[in-house]
């Protein structure tokens, strides 16, 4: 299994320290954001990451890459333990590495891992978001290699940050615990959101996309064809409302909680439940 990490983005929320340091490698303890997100994808079975990097983000890619002079210099040294932690990230899963050449939105992030990807379902998960509690990405590769649709996470969103995310509408499968989406929109007005039912059709509050998803290889396609959209970036959200209407799509609530490290205060929750 497969999964794609974009972390391209600026990180104009963190500047002045994201200019010299990527926000994915801001540090929770020891370990840098990015560090829990492959963590997270290794432990629901991916064995290959791919990181979609910018050049002024080198350094997520020499954290994950096996450093062979410094390991020699520690073992020589006997250092067994800062070997073992030296070491960590890169035994987390093979990973790869692609450079988004220009700022063109999460859509065109995730298309250029189309060759690596080949022809199966694949999970995505957004570099800077952490995910308390049980991950929903084991469930979500279960859906999708199970009913041949795509499957997002999703988390209930106040309805001030409606428009911040993408918000997704649908009903209730009481059986899977599941919804089967109907709609989607990327950062609605909140009178224009779309919205969950519950089984009996009463409307829920709204819910946002949370930083997880699982395609099918049909998202490649869909986004080859999308135009520009929102801000004038290919918007993954538009390919997402193709595979909706061709094959269906499913939201898996989240059991934990969402944390978006992307920006300051958002990083000081997450050291808070990390550390
Ligand atoms: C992206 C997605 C959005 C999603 C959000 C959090 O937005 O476009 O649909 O809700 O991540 O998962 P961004 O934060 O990149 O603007």
């Amino acid at each position: 299994m497969k999964a794609v990490l974009p972390a391209a983005g600026w990180g104009t929320r963190f500047l002045p320290i994201s200019k010299a340091v990527p926000k994915e490698m801001l540090p929770l303890g020891a370990k840098p954001v990015i560090h829990y997100v492959a963590e997270e994808a290794a432990l629901a079975g991916c064995t290959d990451i791919l990181i979609i990097l910018n050049q002024s983000k080198e350094s997520i890619r020499r954290y994950f890459e096996p450093d062979p002079v410094f390991e020699e210099i520690l073992a020589k040294a006997g250092k067994t333990k800062e070997l073992a932690a030296f070491r960590s990230p890169a035994e987390l899963a093979r990973f790869h590495f692609l450079y988004q050449p220009e700022m063109r939105g999460l859509g065109d992030a995730v298309r250029l891992a189309k060759d690596f990807i080949g022809d199966e379902p694949f999970a995505v998960l957004l570099a800077d978001t952490v995910i308390t509690g049980q991950s929903p990405l084991g469930h979500m590769l279960q859906v999708t290699a199970e009913t041949g649709r795509s499957c997002v996470s999703l988390e209930q969103c106040p309805p001030e940050r409606v428009s911040r995310y993408g918000i997704a509408g649908g009903v209730a499968d009481a059986a899977s615990g599941l919804y089967r989406l109907d709609a989607m929109e990327e950062k609605p007005a909140l009178e224009a959101a779309p919205r969950l039912r519950d089984a009996q059709g009463a409307v829920l509050a709204p819910h946002a996309f949370a930083a997880r998803y699982v395609f099918t290889p049909a998202i490649f396609p869909a986004l080859e064809a999308c135009p520009p959209g929102r801000n004038g970036e290919i918007q993954l959200t538009d390919a997402m409302r193709t595979l909706l209407r061709e094959q269906g799509f499913y939201g898996a609530p989240l059991a934990g909680k969402r944390l978006d490290i992307g920006n300051p205060q958002g990083l000081l929750e997450a050291a808070a439940l990390f550390c």
